[in-house]
C-alpha cells in the first residue's frame, strides 16, 4: 500500500485535482438543469409514468441495432469504414487525412439498394387498397400520410384568425400569415426566396442581444420590421466538437444553422424556419448599430480587430470573444417566428430527452417497451404527433443533434399539426461519429412515414442526386458559401444508409400482430 511520502502526496494533489474536476461537472450540470427546469409553459413530465422493466429485453432496441451494426461493419468491406460510422468513445480521426474519406466513397459504391424495402413500399401500398383500414395491423412499420394530407383541410393563421392580408403587407408578415396546420410553407415558396434575399441585402438598422439565452445571439432589425435572429461565427468550417464538450455545453455553430434549413427543406418537411448567411462590416453594421449594454462589450483587440462578447451565461467574456478579421464578420440570420400575440407556441418536453444529468438515465435508455407507453399518451396516440417525433429522429440523427430536450407547436393549430423546428446550432458537429442514439425514437417505436422513408430512399438510391449533392447545390446559392465542410457531407449520405438499415431492422423483427398498434390516423 505505502510507496513512500512522495508518491502519496502526489495522489492526494490528484485526488484533489479529481475532486475539482468532478464539482466543476456538477455545477455546470446543475445550471443545465435549472434552465431546463424554468423554461416557459412547460407541460408535465411524461416521463414519470413507471413501467414495469422486463428482465428478459433489457437491452433497449437501439442498442441492439448499434450491436448489429458493429458485427455487419467489422465484417464487412473496410474496417475504416466501420470506425467512422460507428459510434466510438475514441478521439475523431485526423481531420486532414483526406483518404479516409476517400475510402468511404469508394465502399458505399458497392451499393445496397435496399430492394427490400422498396418492395415492402410497393407491396403495402397494393395491400392498402385491399385492407385499407388494417393497414397498421399487416405492416406495422410504414404509414402512408400523403393521400390523407391532402384530404386533411390545411388552414393559414390568416385564415384561423380571418386577417385580411393587405397587398402593401411587408414580406416577413406575408410569411408568418400563410404559415398552416401543416407545414411552414408550401413547396417551391416564392416567399422563402424573397425572405432569404432581403436577410442577405437589406440595410441593417438595429441590433440588440437576445436575453434569456445562454449562447450570444443578436436581434437584428431591418427596414419594414424585418426582424432576424443572428449567430456569429466563432469557428472555420472544420472545427469540429470539442472532445471535452458536453453536447449541452458545446459552442453553437452559425453554419450549422443554415444547413439544417437546407436539409429540411430538402426532406420535404418544411419545419424550419429560413435561415441565410452574410459577411457584416463590424464597424458599419454592428458596432455602429449596437447600444447600451452590447455597446459597452466592444473593444478593440491586440492585433487591431474590433471584437465584442456581449452577455450571457456561457462563452460571454474577453477570452471568448467575437472579433471581425479585421472588420469583417460572418454570422447566420434565422427569420423570425410569428410574435407570441399573434400566434403563440406551445412548448412540449420531448419523451426521448436526454437526462442532462451524468449518472441518471432517462426512462428510455432502459426500458425496452418504452415506446409503447408514449403511444398511450396524448398527444403521440392520435394524429401526426408521434410520427413527427420519428421524423425529427432522422432529421436530428442526420445532423447529429443530441440537444432536443423540448419542441415547440404552434397552439392556434391544435394537436394535430407540425413540430417545429428550432436551434440546430450544435448540430453538423462530429462529421466522422454517427450517434446511434438519437435515433432511439425511430428505433424502439419502429414507425415512419411513408413519405420520409420514399424521400430517403429517393436520395439514396436515385434517380437524382445523393443528399449530400442536393445539399451541395442548395447550400451554393448562400452568401457564405461553401456552407459546410466535406465531411459532414459525407456524414450525410452514410447516415441514410444507416436510417435505412435501422427499418430494415425494423422490418424484420415486425411479425403481424393483432394489438400491435392503436393508431388508426396520421
Ligand atoms: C485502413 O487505414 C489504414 C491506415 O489508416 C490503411 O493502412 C489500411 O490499408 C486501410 N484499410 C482499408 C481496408 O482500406
Ligand atoms: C396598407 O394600406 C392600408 C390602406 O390601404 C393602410 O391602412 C395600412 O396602414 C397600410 N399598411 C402598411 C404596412 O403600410
Ligand atoms: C467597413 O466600413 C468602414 C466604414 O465605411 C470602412 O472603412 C471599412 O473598410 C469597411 N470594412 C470592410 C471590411 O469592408
Ligand atoms: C392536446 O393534447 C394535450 C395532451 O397533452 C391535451 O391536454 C389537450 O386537451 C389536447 N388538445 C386538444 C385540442 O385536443
Amino acid at each position: 500500500m505505502f510507496r513512500g511520502g512522495l508518491k502519496l502526496r502526489e495522489r492526494l494533489v490528484l485526488c484533489v485535482s479529481v475532486i475539482t474536476v468532478l464539482f466543476t461537472l456538477l455545477l455546470v450540470m446543475d445550471i443545465q438543469m435549472d434552465l431546463g427546469m424554468t423554461k416557459k409553459h412547460l407541460v408535465p413530465s411524461h416521463g414519470r409514468v413507471i413501467a414495469p422493466v422486463q428482465k428478459e429485453g433489457l437491452e433497449s432496441a437501439y442498442n441492439s441495432f448499434r450491436n448489429r451494426l458493429l458485427q455487419k461493419t467489422h465484417s464487412g468491406l473496410s474496417t475504416n469504414v466501420s470506425k467512422e460510422s460507428l459510434p466510438s468513445e475514441t478521439a475523431p480521426l485526423d481531420p486532414k487525412n483526406t483518404n479516409q474519406i476517400n475510402v468511404v466513397h469508394e465502399a458505399t459504391k458497392e451499393m445496397d439498394n435496399f430492394e427490400d424495402l422498396v418492395d415492402y413500399l410497393d407491396l403495402e401500398s397494393h395491400e392498402r387498397k385491399k385492407f385499407r383500414v388494417d393497414l397498421f395491423r399487416v405492416h406495422p412499420v410504414v404509414v402512408d400520410d400523403a393521400n390523407e394530407k391532402k384530404r386533411r383541410p390545411n388552414p393559414s393563421i390568416s385564415e384561423i384568425k380571418k386577417i385580411n392580408v393587405e397587398s402593401n403587407a411587408t414580406t416577413l408578415e406575408k410569411f408568418h400569415m400563410q404559415i398552416s396546420k401543416h407545414e411552414l410553407y408550401p413547396e417551391g415558396s416564392a416567399l422563402v426566396d424573397e425572405l432569404l434575399r432581403l436577410m442577405q441585402t437589406e440595410p441593417i438598422l438595429h441590433v440588440a442581444q437576445k436575453t434569456g439565452g445562454t449562447q450570444l445571439k443578436l436581434i437584428i432589425d431591418y427596414p419594414n420590421e424585418l426582424q432576424a435572429l443572428f449567430k456569429p461565427m466563432r469557428f472555420p468550417r472544420e472545427q469540429q466538437t470539442l472532445p471535452n464538450h458536453f453536447y449541452f455545453t458545446d459552442y453553437e455553430r452559425h453554419n450549422a444553422e443554415i444547413a439544417a434549413f437546407h436539409l429540411d427543406r430538402l426532406l420535404g418537411f418544411r419545419r424550419a424556419m429560413p435561415v441565410t448567411g452574410r459577411l457584416l462590416n463590424m464597424t458599419t453594421e454592428l458596432y455602429q448599430r449596437a447600444e447600451g449594454d452590447l455597446l459597452s462589450t466592444f473593444f478593440v483587440s491586440p492585433s487591431d480587430n474590433l471584437c465584442f462578447h456581449g452577455k450571457c451565461s456561457y462563452y460571454c467574456d474577453t477570452s471568448h470573444a467575437i472579433c471581425g478579421n479585421p472588420d469583417k464578420l460572418e454570422g447566420s440570420f434565422a427569420a423570425f417566428l410569428p410574435s407570441g400575440k399573434l400566434a403563440p407556441t406551445k412548448v412540449w418536453r420531448h419523451p426521448w430527452r436526454r437526462s442532462y444529468h451524468k449518472r441518471r438515465k432517462a426512462q428510455w435508455e432502459t426500458d425496452p417497451n418504452y415506446c409503447q407507453l408514449v403511444r398511450d399518451i396524448p398527444p403521440y396516440d392520435e394524429h401526426r404527433r408521434l410520427y413527427d417525433l420519428m421524423d425529427m429522429s432522422v432529421f436530428d440523427f442526420l445532423i447529429g443533434n443530441m440537444d432536443r430536450h423540448h419542441y415547440e407547436t404552434f397552439k392556434l393549430f391544435g394537436n394535430d399539426t407540425f413540430t417545429l423546428h428550432l436551434d440546430h446550432g450544435r448540430g453538423f458537429g462530429k462529421p466522422f461519429h454517427d450517434e446511434i442514439s438519437i435515433l432511439a425514437p425511430l428505433l424502439q417505436c419502429c414507425l415512419i412515414r411513408r413519405s420520409t422513408l420514399e424521400t430517403l430512399i429517393r436520395f439514396h438510391n436515385g434517380p437524382g442526386l445523393k443528399l449530400s449533392e442536393a445539399m451541395r447545390e442548395s447550400m451554393s446559392r448562400d452568401p457564405v458559401a461553401p456552407i459546410l465542410w466535406e465531411p459532414h457531407l459525407v456524414a450525410l449520405d452514410r447516415r441514410v444508409e444507416i436510417v435505412l438499415k435501422g427499418i430494415r431492422d425494423c422490418l424484420q423483427k415486425s411479425e403481424p400482430s393483432e394489438d400491435s398498434n392503436k393508431i388508426e390516423d396520421v
